[in-house]
């Protein structure tokens, strides 16, 4: 099967210029003016931007939350089509281990979950929450047997997920000598936990006030430590779902040391604010999540950083869960409402829309901060994350001028699986409307045509940092 894609104006992250693609074996062959070649399907480009297809680095589909056990949403099937119509083609998800049991144990099972399900490409980093001595080598074989090379911990949620910091050293130093990379949710859950005891037994339980015991600084203190742990290991580290200016500052001190120290911010501390929180009729559960949403003024702050080079990536942390049902099982108690909310859609629209259609950023950076460093970091690159000879025919035909309201009732941007949309209302300029999927078109005028089955899993290699 091969593919002619004519008339685009093609951006990477470090280019732009018109040109003809021809695709052939799911990978891009050529590339250059007019070209004159047959081709099994021509695709007209004309008037749209050809990017590469995003990557998102961060989704939890089909995962079982907290000691309640309640599982988000959307499933590998659901949540990959979804993510297709929004124009990533890469999702990487995570693979959790039970604690006292194996991490291949861990992977064996997300693996059952995927396979034959996916519309796009997948791969897993592991979530480690015990790791003794002699579980060590699990993770060598992990990175050099089952393309895993990003570990990720802990230090919120005691109890479930959480990892001491002995568990985070070593997992650490193990991960740096074997070139591989850790990623943190970056919160001091123990602290928390005590704020949270207290507010409960005051009887503050409406979902405002799971906001209102998460303090910044208690992200902030979490990524300084983590920081400081990996650069005594010799490990980079990548901080998931920052979202806050003081954890920033951490992550830009750290770098300016020439650590090597990266963030991930996510649409949510971008598109919303904690004033969410404060909806009637429990309406608020829907954005809990964790970290929370802050006070707008960081929102100036984070777009700081997605300019200037000192956060890398955009990921969802897309973990949905049903409204009615799900969300409500907490109606009396905030501490019950599962935490995490659904975006895997929306990311490539909020993204150009709040940062290239508003003149935030340049449209070489939206393609870094949605699918280029993210390729790079997680040992996808240049087989993801560009459009260049070689590389993975993962393509979108992007329609920069058009405009759709985000809603749960737009066919257009609502495929997942729940009950509403966190961005209901907003207007976005800049849609995908073409995907191209390993150089077959998966979704065609915003219209799904791949299948359950279409992605494959993805042993991925070492970061480049
Ligand atoms: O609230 C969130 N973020 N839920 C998903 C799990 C996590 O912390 O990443
Ligand atoms: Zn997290
Ligand atoms: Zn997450």
């Amino acid at each position: 099967m091969s593919l002619l894609i004519k008339n685009g104006r093609i951006i990477t992250a470090v280019d732009d210029y018109h040109a003809d693609i021809f695709i052939a074996n799911e990978t891009v062959t050529m590339i250059g003016e007019n070209l004159s070649v047959s081709a099994d399907k021509i695709v007209d480009a004309a008037d749209r931007l050809v990017i590469p297809g995003g990557i998102d680095p961060h989704t939890h589909f089909d995962l079982p939350f907290g000691k309640e056990g309640i599982v988000s949403s959307d499933d590998f099937e659901t949540g990959t089509r979804a993510a297709a119509y929004g124009g990533t083609t890469t999702i990487i998800d995570f693979a959790t281990q039970t604690q006292g049991r194996s991490t291949m144990e861990a992977l064996d099972i997300w693996h059952a979950k995927a396979a034959g399900k996916c519309a796009i490409d997948y791969g897993f980093h592991m979530i480690v929450t015990d790791m003794d001595d002699e579980r060590l080598p699990e993770l060598d074989r992990l990175l050099n047997e089952e393309g895993i090379s990003s570990f990720k911990m802990f230090m919120a949620y005691p109890g479930v997920l959480y990892a001491d910091d002995g568990t985070l050293f070593r997992v650490m130093r193990r991960a740096g000598e074997l070139g591989g990379i850790v990623t943190m949710h970056a919160e001091n859950g123990i602290a928390i936990d005590e704020i949270v005891k207290r507010a409960v037994l005051q009887g503050k339980k409406t979902p405002e006030w799971h906001a209102l015991t998460r303090p910044t600084r208690l992200e902030a203190e979490a990524v300084h430590r983590s920081i400081a742990l990996a650069e005594t290991a010799g490990v980079p580290v990548y901080i998931v779902h920052l979202s806050c200016a003081e954890a920033l500052q951490e992550v830009v001190t750290a770098r300016d040391r020439g650590v090597r120290a990266f963030a991930e911010t996510c649409p949510q501390y971008l598109f919303l604010d904690d004033s969410y929180y404060y909806q009637e009729n429990f309406q608020g559960a829907k954005y809990v999540m964790t970290p929370v949403l802050r006070e707008k003024w960081h929102q100036a702050e984070l777009w700081r950083g997605l300019r200037m080079g000192d956060l890398q990536t955009t990921g969802t942390d897309h973990c949905p869960f049903f409204f009615e049902g799900q969300k409500t099982i907490g109606r009396d108690d905030f501490t019950r409402i599962p935490n995490g909310a659904p975006g895997v859609e929306n990311r490539m629209s909020l993204f150009f829309n709040g940062g290239v259609a508003e003149g935030r950023i340049s449209l070489n950076r939206f393609v870094e901060i949605t699918s280029t460093a993210a390729a790079k970091l997680f040992g996808l690159f240049p087989k993801k994350g560009t459009i260049a000879v070689g590389s993975d025919a993962d393509i979108v035909l992007w329609n920069p001028d058009r405009q759709e309201t985000i809603s749960l009732n737009n066919s257009v941007t609502h495929h997942m699986n729940v009950d509403y949309n966190a961005y209901e209302g907003q207007t976005v300029q800049g849609i995908a409307e073409t995907v191209i999927s390993r150089g077959k078109v998966i979704v065609e005028d915003c219209q799904y045509v791949g299948k359950a089955g279409d992605g494959q899993y993805l042993k991925r290699g070492l970061p480049i940092v």
